[in-house]
């Protein structure tokens, strides 16, 4: 199948409807402009309405509501009539200074409403248009966190863990359906996401990362493209590293 398409059409988005998560900051934002400009309509979803001034397309969406996911999906695929892929990039840290035994259940709850089962819901709801077009294509923005765990930040640990291990094994049950499903883990990325992190914290994950910098959203955009495209057409199952180096497996 990939030798019947040109490089070309491989790495371009014409015709294809892409759905992104978390697009009104950072990487979702980001992945949102790259992919437009490389001619896919995107539809922007997230719980911030005024970051969504701008996008093409866009509805306000709670992932942590799983109701207003399923419909959401639905109503992008009874006016597009497709969704070629779905890159979910809404999340949030959470407590990122409290030990485990001293963070409130809800709290607790609220990371992995958001981060794990936000995504889950938004798997479910995509699979079914995607086996019908024997074509689909599911990016999970996970964390390094997922690999290797930050202390002080027990929900986000967990829930980024969770959804590595959850695109594992869907990616295997769709492997043969044209659907490739994988997860990305960056470091620490320049985003709005980092605002409220504490200091100690931001220089302990800096500390990781050999090359000694933070990344940007672009370099970021840039894998999140090529997760969502025709070109990443044998990997699935995946968790890609953007990392500076911290991690190398
Ligand atoms: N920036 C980093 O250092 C970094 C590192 C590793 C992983 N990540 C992950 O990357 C993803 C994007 O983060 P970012 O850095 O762009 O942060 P960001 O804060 O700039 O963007 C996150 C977006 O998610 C949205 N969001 C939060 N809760 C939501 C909800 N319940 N429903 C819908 N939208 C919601 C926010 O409104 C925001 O627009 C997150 O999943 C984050 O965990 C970020």
């Amino acid at each position: 199948m990939t030798t019947q398409i040109s490089a070309f059409e491989r790495n371009t988005f014409d015709n294809q409807v892409i759905v992104i998560t978390g697009a009104a900051s950072g990487l979702g934002k980001a992945a949102a402009q790259l992919i437009t400009s490389r001619g896919a309509t995107v539809i922007s979803l997230d719980l911030n309405k005024e970051g969504l001034a701008g996008a093409t397309e866009s509805y306000q969406l709670d992932v942590s509501d799983q109701a207003a996911v399923f419909k959401v999906i639905a109503d992008i695929q009874s006016k597009h009539k497709r969704i070629d892929a779905l890159i979910n990039c809404a999340g949030y840290p959470g407590p990122t200074t409290e030990f485990v035994e001293d963070i409130k259940w809800p709290d607790y709850e609220k990371v992995m409403a958001v981060n794990l089962y936000g995504a889950i819901w938004l798997t479910q709801a995509v699979l079914p248009i995607m086996k019908s077009q024997k074509y689909g294509r599911i990016v999970q923005v996970a964390s390094i966190a997922g690999k290797e765990g930050n202390p002080k930040m027990a929900p986000y640990n967990t829930s980024k863990s969770a959804l590595i291990g959850f695109v594992k094994g869907v990616a295997k049950e769709v492997a043969t359906m044209g659907i490739t499903v994988n997860a990305l883990a960056p470091a620490v990325i320049k985003t709005p996401i980092n605002e409220n992190t504490s200091e100690e914290m931001l220089k302990y994950m800096v500390a990781k990362i050999p090359a000694g910098r933070l990344g940007e959203v672009d370099e970021v955009a840039e894998i999140i493209s090529f997760m969502a495209s025709k070109a990443c057409s044998f990997t699935t199952g995946f968790t890609f590293d953007i990392s500076g180096g911290r991690a190398t497996y």
